[in-house]
């Protein structure tokens, strides 16, 4: 898919499931693969990065077996039952992918090399190599701290203590995954409260892990045990459906068994405050992870100052949150949420060029956005290869004056294959080229 063409929708109905959720299913690969024993998994989300992950861990000898969609049989090594891969990892689009198998790989034996696409190379690695050398782990990158990076194996991990710098899932992950090879303690401290998916998922392997407040701390030297793991839905990619059916008069869809981990869901905390119409349904715990449906009717939103407190939990969120401002009444302001300028592209800059495209007054910041809402009009933007700014154009084109043409969409596989057909199914105007 190059280009998506989004126009006028005239509602938004049905009851379905959006694919699994992108963190725990890369988690999952890991873990079961570190585990003894079989880790069975169901609901994996069957898109490029997750699949990097398991492809990088088959590459190391894990015998991980597909055994119909979304269903995946992991035999688990142990800890130390890793194989020196034949070839480079190569990890395509995926920064949960490196940043975290970095973690792993520097607790190993022998030697590897990380790799990734055009938009991964240009992206901050520092980040996880100064912490990992503290710990006494010996990893290279480029001069300017980007992949490749090389790990040399062998070299003794020992616990320290952590203050990141950045709120950071991938960071704190990767540390208490080398941890796990580290002599001591690992300790982490937050600047702000990030996804907890590592920490569950340890515990859900019989690993203990310790969380106090923004602190998180784990002991080396123990094992992980194999288990099942049902893989909920990624509400980062039911966030595009909740901002649709919010700005799309005659809308009521029900998003069905989505993660709603309170360390993800600042987007409901987000569009509740602008006024959305959003119910939490059925809602219950699987596999230590808390689920729910998630029903969402048309409204009118309105523009405020996004509460720095929720940046961190909806991180990923942000370029359809810009686009549910465009719509909305009044004034939004987005501040501390400089990490944007980091992902997959800088999507500070990218969304509010293209936002300024389509006619929106909206201002980037340092860290954020002003957004006055008003009139959308059509107009052809790009997506900088960046899977969520696409999905967050298309959105954009649902009530949008003229209609949106966004190009360069291959990435929207990288996290959620089936969009386009999903999205029409409930009833956007959606052609794909
Ligand atoms: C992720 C953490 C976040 C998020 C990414 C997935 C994870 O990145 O943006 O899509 O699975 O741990 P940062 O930790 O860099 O904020």
């Amino acid at each position: 898919m190059n280009t998506m063409l989004s126009s006028l929708s005239q509602g938004l109905k049905g009851q379905f499931r959006v694919p699994g959720d992108k963190s725990i299913s890369h988690r999952a690969i890991m873990l079961g693969s570190l585990a003894e024993g079989v880790t069975q998994v169901s609901g994996f989300l069957e898109a490029e990065d997750a699949l990097a992950t398991l492809k990088a861990f088959q590459l190391m000898g894990v015998d991980i077996e597909r055994l119909g969609e979304g269903r995946l049989r992991i035999n688990g090594v142990g800890l130390h039952g890793l194989k020196a891969p034949q070839e480079d990892l190569y990890v395509g689009n995926s920064g949960t992918s490196m940043r975290l198998l970095s973690g792993i790989l520097a607790g190993q034996k022998f030697d590897s090399t990380l790799t990734g696409d055009h938009s991964l190379t240009k992206r901050p690695m520092r980040r996880v190599l100064d912490p990992l050398s503290l710990m006494g782990a010996a990893v290279e990158s480029t001069d300017a701290g980007t992949s490749p990076l090389k790990v040399h194996g062998g070299a003794p991990l020992r616990g320290i203590q952590y203050k990141m710098p950045m709120g950071s899932a991938q960071v704190k992950s990767c540390l208490l995954l080398a941890g796990l090879y580290a002599e001591g303690t690992t300790e982490v401290i937050e600047p702000a409260i990030t996804r907890d998916h590592t920490e569950r998922m340890l515990k859900g392997f019989g690993y203990s892990v310790k969380t106090e407040g923004n602190v998180v701390s784990i002991e080396g030297g123990g094992t992980l045990k194999g288990m099942s793991i049902d893989v909920p839905g990624d509400i980062s990619s039911a966030a595009f459906f909740l901002v649709a059916a919010s700005i799309t008069p005659n809308s009521d869809i029900t998003l069905q068994h989505v993660g709603v981990n309170a360390t993800r869901t600042g987007i409901i905390d987000i569009l509740l405050k602008m006024g959305a119409d959003i119910q939490l349904l059925n809602e219950k715990v699987v596999g230590g992870e808390k689920v729910a449906d998630i029903r969402v009717k048309s409204c009118q939103l309105k523009g405020i100052e996004v509460p720095e407190n929720l940046v961190a939990l909806a991180i990923d969120e942000f370029p359809v949150i810009f686009v549910a401002a465009a719509y909305a009444e009044g004034q939004t302001i987005v501040t501390g949420a400089e990490e944007l300028r980091v992902k997959e592209s800088d999507r500070i800059q990218t969304m509010a060029d293209g936002l300024q495209t389509l006619g929106v007054d909206a201002q980037a910041t340092a860290d954020g956005m002003i957004i006055n809402g008003g009139a959308v009009q059509g107009g052809e933007v790009e997506s900088f290869d960046d899977h969520r700014i696409a999905m967050a154009f298309a959105v954009a084109g649902l009530q949008s004056r003229g209609a949106i043409k966004i190009n360069n969409c291959e990435n929207v596989a990288t996290s959620f294959p089936n969009f386009v057909e999903l999205a029409t199914q409930c009833g956007f105007e959606l052609a794909a080229k």
